[in-house]
């Protein structure tokens, strides 16, 4: 099942660029409306002014804690070898592990990248599912390896017996399996029980990467992290980071939980340039559990919130555990409605093929949610109620 995306990113991030350029938006804006948030080059107030719904940050920003640590931090931006929060211990001690077993990188994007440049090569594949978040795949080409991408179930599941069938029928070709829990772009989980199902039915020393960036979301029982199966020695690699739950994003850190020998032969491609803000910051908000729990609490309450307020007015949400969420558009395509938004000054998420009748909407503070509430009646009407999802 070579499952490969008949679109390609170019193609459709034109498709948005044209119909946003019929907006005549300077180009900082445009590039935000095509999801390209690597740089905004307009200006500091026009960023300031859009509320910003399209890449699932934490619009909270960071709790008072973790502020105070990173300010405090600046004394030693003079320096190379510094006092570093002892981060790495810190972390391993959070999940009951060796700091061999732990892995710092500059956002949990540079851990993916790392893990794809480890295992993949020329005439190798990673495997995964479509839609998801698809910068392994993106970096599998940039090694010149490629990527199999099983679509999702009509339920937007991850498909678990066909990830063990396609791993198990390509075992020789594939370097690793890549499973995106909760999945980005639906909010989707894969439950404990479907992950240890596929890391038994697969070869045994196949790598598997679980990217868990928005396990702190989560609330459904079903769910639990992978990290107790690299502690069974398994060769699985868990990948945290603390743009989200913790606001960070900018301060680009994170980090991978993996077997130490793994964590060996990754560390060789990693950049080890995490800076010491972002380590003091990070050491400070796994500290601040109450600050992490009320920004939780607030985020999830307000998801609930405003999906049952879209299925009250006729459109149904896919059921989500993480910090964004995707609405049904009906028969109306994304790309068109992602410039409605951006005309009112709200970014929303890119598309994200084939579920182009879907758009993705990150979870801000209530007043965000208000104004994208009131957004989208102007550019929707009302249809009935919907109680069935999807
Ligand atoms: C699923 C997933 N993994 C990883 C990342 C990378 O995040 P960062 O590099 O900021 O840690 C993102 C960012 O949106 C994401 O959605």
């Amino acid at each position: 099942m070579d499952v490969r995306s008949p679109f390609s990113r170019r193609k459709f991030v034109g498709g948005v660029a044209a119909a946003v350029g019929a907006l005549s938006l300077r180009p900082g804006a445009e590039l935000l409306a095509q999801g390209q948030t690597a740089q905004f080059t307009g200006g500091e107030a026009e960023y300031d002014a859009f509320i910003k719904l399209a890449s699932n940050e934490n619009n909270y920003g960071p709790p008072p804690s973790v502020m105070k640590a990173m300010q405090d931090a600046f004394k030693y931006a003079n320096r190379y070898g510094y006092p570093d929060g002892n981060i790495v211990q810190v972390i391993a001690d959070h999940h009951g592990v060796k700091r061999e077993n732990v892995l710092l990188t500059a956002g949990s994007g540079e851990g993916l990248d790392v893990v794809a440049t480890t295992y993949l090569g020329p005439g190798k594949k990673v495997l995964g599912v479509s839609p998801s978040y698809a910068s392994v795949f993106q970096q599998a080409s940039n090694v010149k390896a490629d990527s199999i991408q099983i679509p999702l179930t009509k339920d937007y599941r991850q498909n678990i017996s066909a990830m063990i069938e396609t791993t198990n029928r390509h075992a020789r070709e594939i370097g690793f399996v890549y499973m995106c829990n909760p999945n980005n772009p639906t909010g989707a989980v894969v439950t404990a029980k479907e992950i240890k199902d596929l890391l038994d039915n697969i070869p045994k020393d196949m790598p598997v990467l679980i990217d868990e960036a928005y396990h702190h979301f989560v609330n459904d029982p079903a769910y639990g992290t992978a990290i107790p199966h690299v502690l069974e020695g398994r060769p699985v690699i868990v990948a945290r980071t603390f743009s989200k739950i913790a606001a960070l994003a900018a301060m680009r850190i994170g980090y991978s939980i993996a077997p130490a020998d793994m964590v060996r032969e990754m560390n060789v491609y990693a950049s080890n340039s995490v800076n010491v803000l972002a380590k003091w910051g990070a050491v400070a908000s796994l500290k601040d559990k109450a600050a992490e729990a009320d920004v939780k609490a607030k985020i999830v309450d307000m998801r609930d919130k405003t999906t049952k307020v879209l299925e009250s007015y006729g459109y149904p949400v896919i059921p989500s555990q993480a910090n964004f969420f995707m609405v049904s558009l009906g028969d109306r395509q994304v790309q068109g409605v992602i410039a409605e938004f951006l005309k009112m000054g709200i970014l929303v998420g890119r598309p994200f093929p084939p579920l182009l009748n879907h758009l993705r909407v990150s979870v801000g503070t209530a007043e965000d949610m208000e104004k994208f509430m009131t957004a989208f009646k102007k550019i929707f009407p009302q249809k009935a109620a919907t109680a069935t999802r999807g």
